[in-house]
């Protein structure tokens, strides 16, 4: 059966992308930046999975306000890169998993959740960027990502958006999903965004160093506890865009050591008996307008 191995958590600010693009990334600005993914790479190579099950979002690419699903499952065969006003970036076209794909809609939407089910979409930097910090520059005609990915677009963009905890019972669905998934397959699943920025209005700038700690500390040791924290808390301390942290909640929820059902006994001794292991942390500010979080645990 398919299993997951581990969760990667990361943000995707455009301009970490561009760096990469445009040849930046030993400029002194940028080089404390891309430090903290050096083992990350390193770590991608040595673990590298068969499928990327990649949550991100969608920044008015794909979707518009014509259309705006909650939750959107990209269950093509490839995504291409999108044009997001300056040309497409220039890195491979994303090969999908279809099969896959196909099957966690099904299970998932059959746990309750509803999924748009999105046969053709272009993906923006919210899928790209983090691709390119884990996996370093490829080439776009002769390069390629290691391995299929799964896009799984979240609307935190337009409100009303997924509270954390929605979030966090999808990620468990979605667990559930992949490990009844009739080939073995290795899968990772990562939640990227965040942490605090804020882009527009009187705040614009806004970076809570304390708080995005604070809330990796919580989401690593008691993520049941970062699950709970309502969307205003979120906006409030970590600005209008560190909303996209509840998408980290869904790679989180998706972990072993996360019970299906915390009320059920067989349930709490099965987590109980497969604690996660952190292996990276790390923090820096600024970069462009946002806090940069990256966190890589792997389940045992
Ligand atoms: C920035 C960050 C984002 O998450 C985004 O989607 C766009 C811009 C920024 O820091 O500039
Ligand atoms: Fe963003």
């Amino acid at each position: 059966m398919a299993k997951i191995t581990a969760s990667v958590y990361t943000s995707h600010v455009p301009a970490i992308g561009a760096a990469m693009d445009l040849g930046k990334t030993r400029e002194d600005y940028w080089k404390p930046v891309f430090a903290g993914y050096d083992f990350s790479k390193q770590w991608l190579k040595e673990n590298k999975p068969d499928v990327i099950f990649l949550v991100y979002n969608d920044h008015a690419t794909a979707f518009s306000l014509d259309m705006i699903p909650t939750f959107a499952i990209g269950t093509a065969a490839e995504f291409t890169p999108a044009d997001e006003g300056f040309g497409p970036r220039p890195v491979p076209k994303v090969i999908g998993h279809p099969d896959l794909a196909s099957h966690i809609a099904h299970s998932v939407i059959q746990q309750d959740f509803d999924l748009t089910i999105v046969n053709r979409m272009d993906v923006d930097h919210g899928l790209t960027v983090p691709l390119s910090l884990m996996c370093g520059e490829q080439d776009p005609v002769t390069g390629a990502w290691p391995c299929p990915v799964i896009p799984f677009a979240v609307n935190v963009v337009q409100y009303p958006v997924p509270s954390g905890q929605r979030c966090f019972n999808l990620g468990k669905a979605i667990r559930r999903a992949i490990e009844s998934f009739d080939a073995d397959l290795d899968v990772q699943i990562w939640g990227t965004g965040g942490m605090s920025h804020q882009l527009q209005g009187a705040r614009a700038g806004l970076i809570n160093r304390a708080w995005d700690n604070a809330w990796l500390d919580t989401m690593i040791a008691d993520p049941a506890a970062a699950a709970a924290v309502p969307h205003i808390d979120y906006v409030r301390e970590a600005g209008s865009e560190g909303i996209e942290l509840v998408m980290w909640l869904i790679a989180r929820g998706a972990m072993s050591d996360v019970p299906y059902d915390a009320k059920d006994a067989i349930e709490l001794v099965a987590a109980r008996a497969h604690p996660i292991r952190s292996r990276h942390r790390f923090y820096h500010v600024p970069a462009s307008n946002t806090a940069v979080g990256h966190l890589i645990l792997e389940n045992t």
